[in-house]
């Protein structure tokens, strides 16, 4: 294929990234091959990618650039085949994937030799990314690498910026020491840590939906609201990866990157402005007041059961599991949140594997009407926003029912997401963003260490105490409901439509 300066699909204009070479260490991983680049085809297909961008995929194994060409172009006609993936096109627009693929090269470099560096700094000319999809152990190496060979120079006008996936550390410590490695090599400003959940779409609408609304924005307080919901449901098992999650567990893999940036969305304080700064300096406040839940936390691990009727083992009955396993596939949380705005307003944050359904959703539940007009038929409102799967929100109100008696109807407001959105696997915008240089949607070394903070007291309450049992294809422990019935509260189930 020859490498053509006028694509099919050029970007132009002020919604086009400025030339730049995304470098991709793990360029055989699964992130880059299921995520990335379909993210990179469709930034492509959207016209967002400028002639003057490329791609340098680096991994250790030998391969050549027409090899790893060849195979990203089977993997991408695959997922045309595949409706389990993330992304499921019906075919792959021939034009848009030429400008992808005629601009991929590889190199053959191992992550901790500096001849691979060395080597990079001949490749590159000009302004790169370097994207760390890798294992989190090279997270540092490569860094310090990337520093020592001058990659991270800015100069001439160039930016180098890093791309550093999850799990930031595995607790207050190693984040810390983490972040002050790799803040030796590049300024804070360099570092874009990603959290994909950002990448979402009703995420990432948040801010409009709260500020952008009269309707919404004074209500947004403990006077209105009664309790706040926050749930990442899944019903996928470990999949292959139980050996990072045996030591992992759902409250470190989910709560402090995941749930506490849905957190943060749905209850900062307004930005001075939509600045990254100011937005990652209300973040900042919102994580330091979240309240430690010592006592108000419940843990679980699935045991057998069924999953789209089909029979599951148990946790520790997969590969690579510890026959008494305590970590845990299941968390669920109840948070305070110490400002005036959210005194008395119970966070209740729940997330695990192998559960009823699929479902990312935030519900807020408002308080009963004052007015006793109605009896006991004024249901409170709730305002429910989709995240995953498919985007949009639905709210409840209580209306008149037709007729000549005065009763009330419960009546649903929805708004779907828009079909016009760019079709994406969440990666879109925040790859888009970090070559924009824009990180709003990045955390920053303050919001990753707040988050452990809380998260820390958790990990030393729970060390060798027991976890409960739910089976597979269930909503989770009994215990998670006790967190909430205690206060006259109830999770929403999981199979409800
Ligand atoms: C990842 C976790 O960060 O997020 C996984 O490591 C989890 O365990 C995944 O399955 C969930 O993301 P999504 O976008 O599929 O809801």
């Amino acid at each position: 294929m020859q490498d053509s300066e006028t694509p099919a699909t050029p970007g132009t204009g002020p919604s086009v990234a400025p030339a730049c070479t995304l470098v991709v260490f793990g360029a055989k991983g699964d992130l880059t091959q299921r995520l990335l680049m379909p993210a990179l085809y469709n930034l492509a297909g959207a016209g967002h990618l400028p002639a003057g961008f490329r791609v340098v995929g680096v991994d250790h194994n030998e391969n050549t650039d027409a090899g790893w060409r060849e195979a990203l172009t089977e993997t991408m006609q695959g997922f045309t085949r595949d409706d389990t993936a993330e992304f499921h096109p019906d075919r792959i627009d021939e034009a848009t994937w030429r400008f992808v693929c005629e601009r991929l090269r590889y190199h053959t470099g191992d992550f901790d030799a500096p001849e691979t560096y060395r080597a990079l700094d001949g490749i590159l000319d000009g302004s790169a990314i370097f994207y760390l999809a890798v294992s989190a152990r090279f997270f540092g190496p490569v860094i310090d690498h990337l520093g020592a060979a001058g990659l991270l120079d800015e100069t001439d006008g160039r930016f180098r910026r890093v791309v550093v996936e999850k799990p930031f550390g595995s607790d207050l410590a190693s984040a810390r020491a983490l972040n002050a490695r790799i803040l030796k090599s590049a300024r804070e400003e360099q570092i874009f840590r990603i959290d994909h959940f950002l990448g979402k779409e009703t995420v990432q609408g948040i801010l409009a939906l709260r500020f952008a609304n009269r309707l919404i924005e004074p209500a947004w307080t403990g006077e209105h609201i009664d309790f706040i919901e926050i749930t990442a449901a899944e019903t996928i098992g470990v999949e292959g990866r139980a050996r990072f999650y045996e030591t992992t567990g759902a409250l470190r893999d989910m709560v402090p990157n995941h749930l506490f940036q849905l957190l943060c969305m749905i209850a900062m304080e307004a930005p001075a402005s939509l600045d990254a700064e100011a937005v990652r300096d209300a973040k900042a406040a919102l994580i330091a007041a979240i309240r430690p839940p010592v006592g108000d936390a419940v843990r679980g691990q699935y045991g057998a059961g069924r999953e789209d009727g089909r029979p599951v083992p148990g946790y520790r009955d997969e590969a690579d599991v510890a026959a008494g396993s305590l970590t845990e596939t299941y968390v669920a949380l109840s948070l305070a949140i110490d400002t005036p705005r959210w005194q008395g307003v119970p966070f209740y944050l729940r997330t695990g594997k192998r559960l009823a359904r699929r479902r990312t959703e935030i519900a807020i539940h408002f308080k009963r009407p004052h007015a006793e007009l109605f009896g006991v038929g004024a249901a409170p409102n709730v305002l429910r926003l989709f995240v995953d799967p498919g985007s949009g929100l639905a709210g409840s109100l209580n209306v008149k029912r037709p007729g000549p008696a005065m009763a009330l109807d419960p009546a649903v407001a929805t708004l779907n997401g828009s079909a016009d959105a760019l079709p994406g696997v969440g990666y879109e915008s925040l790859l888009f963003d970090a070559m924009k240089g824009d990180g709003s949607l990045f955390q920053r070394a303050d919001m990753i260490e707040g988050a452990w903070a809380v998260v820390d007291s958790l990990i030393a309450a729970w060390k060798d105490a027991p976890v409960a049992d739910y089976p597979a294809g269930s909503d989770g422990p009994v215990a998670a409901d006790t967190l909430l019935n205690r206060r006259g509260h109830a999770w929403t189930p999981l199979p409800a439509e």
